[in-house]
């Protein structure tokens, strides 16, 4: 097995999972896989909608072509990124990235991005992917630390993070200057892996 060199710096990428090493995740309703190309019409049919991208930081997708481009970083860039595939019908309605945390520095820590299509928003499949991303990071030794970043305006990225474990450790004012100009306010939340193995421990009770 390829081993990789410890990211000590934030320059540094991550280690990659190729898309062959990115374990696939199965849930109750869903299957965190690995993008393919052929899944740029499910990518364009969720990212071209202006009520999911902004809230996560960038444009709408105005273009076929624009969700290749990010799919293709997607596939074949440093930091993984799961597919997320409802199995009821086979259709990929979001993503969850795994990133660089840029708030901390070294190779414990996890930076959680998600974004999930409108059309299915308020069922509670975005905490069950983050649960199961979140379960799969901590059984990997040097994870010690997940984190979500969310804007103040994004209340629902707040409860994905509340309700998967995630404690709110205070707020970056105009932390981030938009791709529109607009300053916004990072609210910053964090899991450590003793909170998540105490909770795991307290539902097997
Ligand atoms: C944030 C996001 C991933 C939440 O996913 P989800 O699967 O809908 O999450 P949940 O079903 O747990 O819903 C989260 C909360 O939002 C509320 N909510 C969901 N859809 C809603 C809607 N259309 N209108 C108002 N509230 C809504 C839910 O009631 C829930 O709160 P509750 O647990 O107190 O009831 C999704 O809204 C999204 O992709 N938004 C755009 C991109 C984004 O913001 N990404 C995160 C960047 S940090």
């Amino acid at each position: 097995m390829k081993r990789f060199r410890l990211n000590r710096e934030f320059s540094l990428p991550l280690p990659k999972p190729r898309a062959s090493q990115l374990p696939e995740l199965q849930t109750g309703r869903l299957l965190l896989r690995p993008w393919r190309r052929s899944d740029d019409r499910d990518l364009f049919a969720y990212a071209r909608d202006p009520q999911v991208g902004p809230a996560a930081g960038w444009p709408p997708h105005t273009s076929l072509a624009d969700s290749r481009k990010v799919l293709e970083r997607f596939i074949t860039g440093d930091e993984p990124v799961y597919a997320i595939e409802l199995l009821r019908t086979r259709t990929v309605i979001g993503s969850v990235g795994i990133h660089r945390d840029p708030r901390r520095s070294g190779e414990h820590a996890r930076m959680l991005g998600y974004v999930l299509s409108s059309e299915y928003w308020g069922q509670g499949l975005m905490p069950e992917a983050v649960n199961a991303v979140a379960a799969s990071l901590f059984s990997q030794p040097q994870i010690q630390v997940l984190s979500i970043y969310c804007y103040s305006t994004n209340p629902r990225s707040r409860r994905v993070a509340l309700k998967c474990g995630f404690q709110y450790e205070g707020t970056l004012r105009q932390g981030t200057k938009r791709f529109d100009g607009a300053l916004l306010d990072d609210e910053c939340y964090s899991l450590l892996r003793e909170d998540y193995q105490r909770a795991k421990a307290a539902e097997a009770v």
